[in-house]
Parts: C-alpha cells; sequence; structure tokens
C-alpha cells in the first residue's frame, strides 16, 4: 500500500507529518511513502533526507494523493469552500489520519463520507495507558507549554531568575500558570527552570499534586462541585456561574503580583472559558506579559486575538497562533512518532498493509466516517439531528 505524506498549506503551519526517521520505519513494515517535495522544508527536513530514507519524492499534491491508500497529515486537508480542494483528491476507499478537528469542521465530516474516506482524527485519542504513545493532544501541548515561555521571556522586559549582582539585586519574576493539564504542567517546569517563582490554578484537584511536586504553589477554589470537575476522559468540565465567580475572585486577588500569566485552559469541544477579565488587566503591573495558548478556542483572557500581540494598560498580551508550529522541528518530530505507533497498531507485521481491528476501543474512539458514512456515535448524531 502507499502512503501520502502531503504538504501542509494551511497558515501558521510549518509541521509535517512524517520525518525521514519515520518514513524508514514505513518502508521496514512494507509500505511505499510518497512525499510532497518541500513537505518537510519548513521543519529542517529536506527533500533528500525523505529520498535517502526510501521515499519517492513527487512535485505536486494532486500526484501524491491520487493513488495513495493511506493519507498522513497535520491538519485537516483543505476542502472545496477553501479554495483548493484537498478532500477531493483524496481517493475512494483511502484512510486519512491527521488533527481534523472534527468539532471545528464539522462540515468535512460529510465531504470525508461523500468521497468514501475513512476519516481518523487523531485527537480524539482516548486517554489510556496503551494509547499514550500515539496521543498527539500530549505531545503537541508538551512543546507548546514550553515555548510559551520562552515567547513570555522575550517579550519580558525583566529577567527571570533572581540574580545578585555588585550592582544590585534582580528579583525573580513572578509566573501564574492558568490551567495545569500537559501544557500547564511544562509551562511550570519551563519557568521554574529559568529561575522564576510560579504559582498555578485548575479546577481539576488532582492537579495539585502534580503542580506541588514541580515546585510551584497550588491556587484553586475548592467547593462540593470540583470533586466532579473532572469527566472520566480526565478533562475538564465547565464550571457553575458561582464556582466562575469564586474563581474570578482569586484570580483578582492573585493576578496583581504576577509578571507573567500562561493561560492554558481549555475544555474539549466548548469555548475556552475566560479567566482573565479587562478589570483584573487593569490591575497588573506595566510590563507584565500575558501569553494566551487559548487564543485561538476563544481565549482565556480578554483583549486577547489570534495571531496579534496587544498591548493594554501597559500589559502585553500575546496570542500566537498554532503554538506547537512555533518549535516545528521537534513538534513534527513527535507527532510524526505519535503517526507512525499509530500506523503501527493497524498495520500487519509485514507487507505494507492495513490491518484494522474495528473493534478496538482506539479505533472506535478516533474513526470518523466510514464507506460512506459517518460514524462517529458523537458526530453521526448531531448530523442526524
Ligand atoms: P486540556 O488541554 O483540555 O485543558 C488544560 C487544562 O485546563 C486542564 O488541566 C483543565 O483541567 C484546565 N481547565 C479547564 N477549565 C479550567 C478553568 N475554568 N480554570 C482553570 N483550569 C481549567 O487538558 P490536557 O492538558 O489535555 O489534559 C487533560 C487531562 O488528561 C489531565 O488530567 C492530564 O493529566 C490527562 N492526561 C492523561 C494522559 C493519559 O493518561 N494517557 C495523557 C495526557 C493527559
Amino acid at each position: 500500500m502507499k502512503i501520502a505524506i502531503p504538504k501542509e498549506r494551511r497558515p501558521y503551519e510549518k509541521r509535517v507529518a512524517a520525518t525521514p526517521d519515520t518514513v524508514k520505519k514505513y518502508r521496514a513494515l512494507g509500505y511505499e511513502v510518497q512525499v510532497e517535495a518541500g513537505a518537510g522544508a519548513e521543519a529542517s527536513y529536506p527533500d533528500e533526507f525523505y529520498a535517502t530514507a526510501g521515499a519517492n519524492v513527487i512535485p505536486d499534491a494532486a500526484t501524491v494523493l491520487r493513488d495513495a491508500d493511506i493519507v498522513l497529515k497535520v491538519q485537516r486537508p483543505m476542502n472545496e469552500g477553501e479554495g483548493r480542494n484537498e478532500v477531493g483528491m483524496i481517493k475512494s476507499g483511502a484512510v486519512l489520519i491527521g488533527m481534523l478537528n472534527p468539532y471545528g469542521a464539522r462540515g468535512d465530516l460529510d465531504a470525508y463520507a461523500r468521497g468514501n474516506v475513512t476519516a481518523m482524527s487523531m485527537e480524539l485519542m482516548p486517554r489510556i495507558t496503551r494509547a499514550q504513545s500515539m496521543d498527539v493532544l500530549s505531545s503537541q501541548s508538551n512543546l507548546a507549554g514550553y515555548k510559551a515561555v520562552l515567547d513570555a521571556a522575550e517579550q519580558f522586559g525583566r529577567a527571570f531568575p533572581m540574580m545578585m549582582t555588585a550592582a544590585g539585586t534582580v528579583p525573580p519574576a513572578r509566573v501564574l500558570v492558568m490551567g495545569a493539564g500537559v501544557a500547564g504542567l511544562q509551562a511550570i517546569a519551563t519557568a521554574r527552570r529559568l529561575g522564576a517563582i510560579v504559582s498555578a490554578t485548575d479546577v481539576r484537584p488532582v492537579a495539585r499534586e502534580q503542580v506541588e511536586s514541580l515546585g510551584a504553589t497550588f491556587v484553586m477554589v475548592e467547593s462540593e462541585e470540583t470533586k466532579q470537575a473532572e469527566t472520566s476522559g480526565g478533562y475538564a468540565r465547565e464550571m457553575s456561574e458561582d464556582y466562575k465567580r469564586r474563581q474570578a475572585e482569586l484570580i483578582s486577588e492573585t493576578i496583581k503580583k504576577q509578571d507573567i500569566v500562561i493561560c492554558t485552559a481549555l475544555i474539549p469541544g466548548r469555548a475556552a472559558p475566560r479567566l482573565v477579565s479587562e478589570e483584573m488587566l487593569r490591575t497588573m503591573k506595566p510590563g507584565s506579559v500575558i501569553i494566551d495558548l487559548a487564543v485561538e478556542q476563544g481565549g482565556n483572557c480578554a483583549l486577547s486575538e489570534p495571531g496579534k500581540i496587544v498591548e493594554a494598560f501597559g500589559v502585553k498580551i500575546v496570542g500566537h497562533r498554532n503554538m506547537p508550529s512555533r518549535i516545528a522541528v521537534d513538534s513534527s518530530a513527535l507527532y510524526a512518532r505519535n503517526l507512525l505507533n499509530f500506523m503501527t497498531l493497524i498495520s500487519a507485521k509485514e507487507g505494507g498493509r492495513l490491518a484494522i481491528d474495528w473493534n478496538d476501543e482506539i479505533i472506535r474512539s478516533i474513526t470518523l466516517s466510514r464507506d460512506g458514512g459517518i460514524i462517529h456515535p458523537q458526530f453521526a448524531q448531531a448530523t442526524a439531528a
């Protein structure tokens, strides 16, 4: 069977779905691999490396996709309405695997079904031990959390660590991390390594131990409600209005003393919770920096804008899009590994063939469409409704 690696064409996307290293592994499994010329260029993986690894480097996307049985992508392919119909280039019966954003792009599911494409969305990977090596949200969020702190350091006019010099003492920076999931925990670790005094908040009480084990202080509104704040999948629920009010009071008190705020709080399938209000921004010290990693889901911080650095009341509010792409070499390498681990699960040991167990929890969780229909229970119902 043939695997296609087309170039990513969405704005702000520098990542690639396979590295020369994973191409070599696909060849060892018996697959043919076709890479579009330039697919890895922005992540510093030149065409020659793919060719040396055993891929066929092809100049255009249409030829790469036309006869491919498996298409590996970072982001969802473009659709008819976007001026370039990549979905239409995928052959009937092919398997498409990528971060397909089914919540944000439900219309694409119909296009996959119409084109008889078996679409598998890696963001829906269940958070079970067996699937950890395929967990793209974790691999990408981890790097995003790291990069967010470096971006904050770049915008901040002061140092992170305390420095005692002959000319005087430089005080350490104070960093607050909102949301102590994968990105938040890495942000805490990175800020601590740089010498900052770090605190963090979350709605899941289990986050306390993880935050404290990284040497940060945990601040949280504890209530009966937080006992149910975590879903069976490990994610956060949306909290009640009363909780939100109490949480806002706590954040108002805490944020005044901070220099840097890293916002990472998300609720799957919903808008990001708004945690930093305009009033809170007014109380922050001039020169403070906010990095809103949730900006593309609506933002945790008031006034943050996707793709912009907004300055308000002397505070810089940074809304970089696609944070993992800003560290594209490593994020591509980890993402490509996640895909390879998944492909290994669904491949025969040799002969370059798929051998998919449709009853496997992992497959059932991530398959959106198959045999010309939308089969994922969550999205099939929504479509029927
Ligand atoms: P996420 O990206 O959906 O959200 C980030 C963080 O924001 C979460 O910690 C969430 O609790 C927090 N949050 C949501 N609403 C908030 C609010 N109103 N105020 C403050 N914080 C808020 O979550 P992520 O990073 O994907 O991790 C979710 C969970 O999955 C965690 O419990 C993590 O430890 C777990 N996990 C488990 C894995 C496994 O067992 N294979 C792998 C990776 C993560």
